[in-house]
């Protein structure tokens, strides 16, 4: 999925894939002569390339420490774009895979206090800070993990046995009645820093009730990167480039990166899912339909991420 292209890869071998919950499995990749691998911080990720051959992005879910191993686990999205299918159905031990250095969208900052937030598979670089904190002996931290029932809670026993007491996961059954209630942990504004990291609507719901905390103590990782961006009531629109006047059809089925992509023109992007920033590009002119997780309101009408945002007017002006 990254275009970065100073990223350096591995031929790493899968010494161990293991299932951790329902349909998600931890993977566990060496390389085969067992040397040591680039050490990472808590929240890093690495790009990875599936056996379908997309670029994926996946959390390091295991201990800094030892860096001999690099430990992701990825759910299937059964409805998704094939990528994590591929990763859970067609690998088996022995097989090679390209798997990148280590890269951080999703640093740790020196703070008294933390809150984590996960949903699902978010909780993978939540617990890599959890075993962070646990090594420093850092104890002021609490985390709340939400997931449907125990089954799909990844990781939830490892968590207790880090966290104890600090650690809640909370299933909800599926039940709109049972959904965890956070309004009372952002009422009032406070000191901890805020690290969510999960499906789209938990991360939409935790920055609608964090609107008055400091951005500067939130902080957000999409981990749905194998969902497509695109919705089913979604239409074609036109991008031109301000300078150029090139014009460009976006189909109904594509992103604006996407299809500037297919044309040619090389963009960075990152997280592909809204998130990280990468690729922010200049709106000069026409509405957007924002759907990422990274602008301020008040840069919504100068700047598009073109990874997940489309327009709602005919017609985007843009400088990518
Ligand atoms: S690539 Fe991360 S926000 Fe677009």
């Amino acid at each position: 999925m990254s275009e970065n292209t100073n990223l350096e890869f591995f031929n790493l071998e899968l010494i161990r894939k293991t299932e951790v919950a329902q349909d998600t499995w931890l993977f566990e990749f060496s390389r085969p002569d067992r040397a040591l691998l680039p050490t990472f911080e808590a929240g890093s990720h690495v790009t990875v390339v599936t056996p379908s051959g997309a670029r994926r992005q996946y959390s390091l879910c295991g201990d800094q420490v030892k860096t001999d191993t690099y430990m992701i686990a990825i759910k299937a999205e059964r409805e998704g774009r094939g990528a994590s299918i591929s990763m859970v159905d067609d690998t088996s031990v022995g097989d090679r895979l390209d798997v990148s250095t280590p890269e951080n969208t999703f640093p740790m900052v020196d703070a008294n206090d933390y809150l984590f937030i996960a949903g699902g598979i978010g909780i993978t670089p939540i617990l890599s800070m959890i075993r962070q904190l646990k090594r420093s002996g850092h104890t002021a931290y609490r985390l709340i993990y939400v997931a449907r029932d125990r089954s799909l809670a990844a990781f939830a026993d490892d968590l207790e046995t880090l966290g104890g007491d600090r650690v809640m996961i909370h299933c909800d059954e599926g039940q709109a009645d049972n959904f965890y209630d956070f309004w009372p942990l952002f009422e009032t504004p406070g000191k901890s820093h805020v690290y969510c990291c999960g499906p789209r609507p938990l991360m939409e719901e935790i920055k609608a009730v964090s609107g008055h905390w400091s951005p500067e103590r939130m902080h957000f990782e999409d981990f749905a990167s194998d969902v497509r961006a695109i919705r089913d009531n979604d239409t074609a629109f036109t991008v031109r480039h301000a300078d150029t006047g090139e014009e460009i059809q976006i189909p109904a089925d594509a992103t604006i990166l996407e299809t500037l992509r297919d044309k040619g023109h090389a963009l960075p992007s990152s997280c592909e899912s809204g998130t990280c920033g990468t690729c922010r590009t200049e709106l000069v002119e026409g509405e957007a339909d924002h759907r990422d997780m990274v602008l301020e309101e008040h840069q919504r009408d100068s700047y598009i991420m073109i990874c997940v945002s489309r327009a709602l007017s005919d017609k985007l002006v843009l400088r990518w």
